[in-house]
């Protein structure tokens, strides 16, 4: 009666079987479609699962997201009513600010321009500001929010943060709120976009966020790094930014749609950066690892860690 059942499109449910099995080998461990007798699972582990993978588990105790971000999930017609955990991992945060420094050193160093100039043989030594007069503000200061604050503040950055509530984070300007977000975007040079998607955070970049950030900064224009979710930012508001000037450049690991179409200017856009939503991959090692950790736990009665709000949607 307590069987996990892995869902999951995209990924290799065997090697996963085996992963799991291999830190619980007394453990039953299924791959959809294979469910055999559903009354005996009690966890499902799901990533994009086939329409109705996880219908008619009746003892079934909680569903785990095998990614940090549940916006899919939770877009499930009748996902069962019992606790959805999320994943938060160090190795994943680790990974996520990797992608946050490197983009944002790429947009302070004008590494866009340097690639040009070496491409056209120009030898232009142009200004470098320091990095103590650049602002950086972080929409969303939640596990990978902060991690990237925190490490962007090391190297001398300004850094702001925003989230729904209000917090105390030392080192780091907070804000929270529609009030706090124009105070925020107001004072911010390299705009990083870390929200999860939810009816509350979708389209929120928008011309009218864009034309909200400072226009007064050392690197010469504003930048967007999207590395949350596709469906926060209007594409159509951003290309329009990047050509009239309203930002300088962007580096986008999300869109709206992935894979990113063919068609999508995004692709030969001089100013944009594209990555195919690896922002922040799972080490699947390390994955395992923490579902498990939470099964056992839960099992002797700790209950469960990074339970979803499904209200607030993350
Ligand atoms: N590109 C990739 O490879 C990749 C990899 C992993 C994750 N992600 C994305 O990154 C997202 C963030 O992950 P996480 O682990 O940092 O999530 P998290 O710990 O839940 O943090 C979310 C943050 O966003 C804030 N927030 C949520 N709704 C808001 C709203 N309406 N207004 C203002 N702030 C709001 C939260 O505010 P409070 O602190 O007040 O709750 C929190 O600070 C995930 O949801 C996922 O979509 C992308």
């Amino acid at each position: 009666l307590n069987a996990i059942l892995l869902a999951m499109t995209g990924m290799e449910p065997e090697t996963w079987v085996a992963r799991l099995k291999a830190l619980d080998p007394d453990r039953d461990v299924r791959a959809w479609p294979e469910v055999g007798n559903p009354q005996e699972i009690a966890y499902a582990m799901a990533w994009k699962p086939e329409p109705g993978a996880l219908d008619g588990l009746s003892n079934l105790k909680a569903v785990f997201s095998l990614g940090a971000g549940v916006d899919a999930l939770l877009a499930i017609d009748g996902l069962p009513d019992v606790p959805l955990v999320r994943v938060v991992d160090p190795d994943l945060t680790m990974r996520m600010s990797e992608y946050v420094v490197l983009n944002v050193l790429l947009h302070h160093r004008h590494m866009l321009r340097a690639l040009d100039d070496q491409r056209a043989r120009r030898w232009e030594p142009r200004d470098q500001p320091a990095a103590s007069s650049v602002r950086v503000g972080i929409l969303g200061l939640g596990e990978l929010g902060l991690d990237a604050a925190r490490k962007l503040t090391m190297m001398g950055f300004q850094v702001a943060g925003w989230s729904r509530s209000a917090k105390q984070r030392h080192g780091i300007a907070t804000y929270f709120g529609e009030v706090g977000l124009k105070q925020m975007l107001g004072r911010t040079d390299i705009l990083v976009v870390l929200l999860p998607l939810t009816p509350a955070t979708t389209g929120i970049i928008d011309t009218v966020l864009l034309r909200g950030l400072a226009r007064d900064g050392a690197l010469g224009g504003p930048v967007l790094i999207n590395a949350g979710r596709g469906g926060l930012q209007n594409e159509a508001d951003v290309l329009a930014a990047l050509d009239d000037g309203t930002l300088l450049a962007a580096s986008l690991d999300v869109f709206v749609t992935e894979p990113l179409p063919e068609s999508s200017p995004f692709w030969t856009h001089p100013k944009v950066i594209v990555t195919p939503h690896v922002g922040a991959d799972s080490d699947p090692e390390a994955l395992a690892r923490y579902l498990m950790g939470q099964v056992h736990r839960f099992e002797a009665g700790e209950g469960l860690t990074n339970v979803v709000d499904r209200t607030a949607g993350y």
